[in-house]
C-alpha cells in the first residue's frame, strides 16, 4: 500500500474522511502529537490500527470526537467532566470515563474495559477532519508502539509509510507531548501527565489530584515501562556528555541539541520528540539528557524521557 499525504484542506477533510467511512486508516495532527485514527465504530478499521502499530489488544485507544454533547453519547457524564470539559476542551486533555451500554463502539477501542477515554482536540485539522467524517474517530499516536511519539508528518511516515492509506500533512504539532489523561469513573486520578499541566487541572477542580498509583482499581494499561524509545540508549540527569554519547539539553548548557535554550517548560516539550527523532536518525547510541524542572510541562516530558531511558522488554 502506498501511504498519501493529504493537503489540509477542504479536499483534503473529504479524502480523508471519505478513507476512514470505507474502513482505512488516516493520520492526522493534533495539537499534542500526530494520531493514527479509524472510525470507532468499525471493528476491522480499528483491528487495522492495532496491526499497523503492532501494538498490544489489550491497550485501548482515545475516541475522538468534535463536541462536548457527542461526547456524551457514549460515555457516562459527571460533574468532574463538565467542569474539566467546560475550563479545558477543546484541549490536550483525555476523560476516561464509565463506557454507555448504548454507544456502539468497537469493544476493540475500549480492550474491553467498562471505561472509555474521550478527547476533543483544538488542532484546525483534527477538527476539519472531524467534521467532514462526521462519526467517533478512534486514534493512538501515529508510531510504530513503543517507538517515539510523531510531532511532524515526516515522524509518522518513518514508521508508518506503507501500513497506512494517508496522512493529513499539518506541520508541527505546537504542544509536542500527549494528552493528560485524568480518570473520572470514581474520584478523579491522573492516569498520563501531558500537555495540560496537572496544576490546571487542580485549581479548576478545586482539589488536589491524585496520581494513579499500583494497584489502583482503575488501570491505564498503556502505561508501560518502556515507551517512547529511541534506538540508543538513554541517560537521564546527566551534568556532563561522556564519551560516545550525545547531549540534549535544557537551559544554559552547551548541548548538541537544546530543548529550549531559555529554560521554556513549553517551547521544551514542542521540541521534545522531535529532538528524540533527530538524534535518533543520526544513529545516536547514547543520549543523554540533562535535568529538566518536574512541575507544569516538566512533569510530562520527565514522564516520557523516564520511560525513553528503561529497560526496554
Ligand atoms: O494526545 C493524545 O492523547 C494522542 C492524540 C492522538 O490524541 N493520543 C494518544 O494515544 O496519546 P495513545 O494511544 O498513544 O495513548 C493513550 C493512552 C494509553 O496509555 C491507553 O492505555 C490509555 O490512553 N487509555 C485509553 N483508554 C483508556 C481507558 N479506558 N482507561 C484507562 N486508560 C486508557
Ligand atoms: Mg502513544
Amino acid at each position: 500500500m502506498e501511504t498519501t499525504c493529504l493537503s489540509p484542506d477542504e479536499a483534503g477533510f473529504a479524502s480523508a474522511a471519505a478513507i476512514l467511512r470505507a474502513g482505512g486508516l488516516v493520520a492526522f495532527p493534533t495539537e499534542t502529537v500526530y494520531g493514527l485514527g479509524a472510525d470507532a465504530r468499525q471493528d476491522h478499521a480499528v483491528a487495522r490500527i492495532f496491526k499497523a502499530k503492532e501494538r498490544p489488544r489489550f491497550n485501548p485507544l482515545i475516541v475522538h470526537v468534535s463536541s462536548i454533547e457527542i461526547a456524551r453519547a457514549y460515555v457516562e457524564w459527571n460533574d468532574f467532566a463538565d467542569v474539566l470539559a467546560r475550563a479545558f476542551w477543546p484541549g490536550p486533555l483525555t476523560l476516561v470515563l464509565p463506557l454507555r451500554p448504548d454507544a456502539g463502539l468497537s469493544s476493540l477501542v475500549t480492550a474491553d474495559l467498562p471505561t472509555l477515554a474521550v478527547r476533543l482536540p483544538a488542532h484546525p485539522v483534527a477538527q476539519g477532519l472531524l467534521e467532514a467524517f462526521d462519526g467517533p474517530v478512534a486514534a493512538p499516536s501515529a508510531n510504530p508502539s513503543g517507538k517515539i511519539s510523531p510531532t511532524q508528518a515526516a515522524h509518522v511516515l518513518a514508521g508508518l509509510s506503507g501500513r497506512i492509506e494517508a496522512v493529513l500533512d499539518g506541520g508541527a504539532c505546537p504542544v509536542g507531548v500527549e494528552s493528560t489523561i485524568v480518570g473520572l469513573a470514581d474520584a478523579p486520578v491522573l492516569l498520563r501527565p501531558g500537555g495540560l499541566p496537572a496544576e490546571a487541572i487542580e485549581a479548576a477542580l478545586g482539589q488536589p489530584i491524585r496520581l494513579h498509583g499500583a494497584g489502583d482499581p482503575l488501570s491505564a494499561p498503556g502505561q508501560m515501562q518502556s515507551h517512547y524509545a529511541p534506538g540508543g540508549l538513554v541517560r537521564l540527569n546527566a551534568t556532563e556528555r561522556r564519551d560516545g554519547e550525545v547531549l540534549l539539553g535544557f537551559g544554559a548548557v552547551e548541548a548538541d541539541l537544546n530543548l529550549s535554550a531559555a529554560g521554556d517548560l513549553t517551547e521544551a516539550a514542542a521540541n521534545l520528540f522531535r529532538h528524540l527523532h533527530a538524534l535518533d536518525a543520526q544513529g545516536a547510541r547514547v543520549i543523554a539528557v540533562t535535568p529538566i524542572p518536574d512541575h507544569g510541562l516538566g512533569r510530562a516530558i520527565n514522564d516520557r524521557l523516564r520511560r525513553a531511558a528503561a529497560p526496554r522488554e
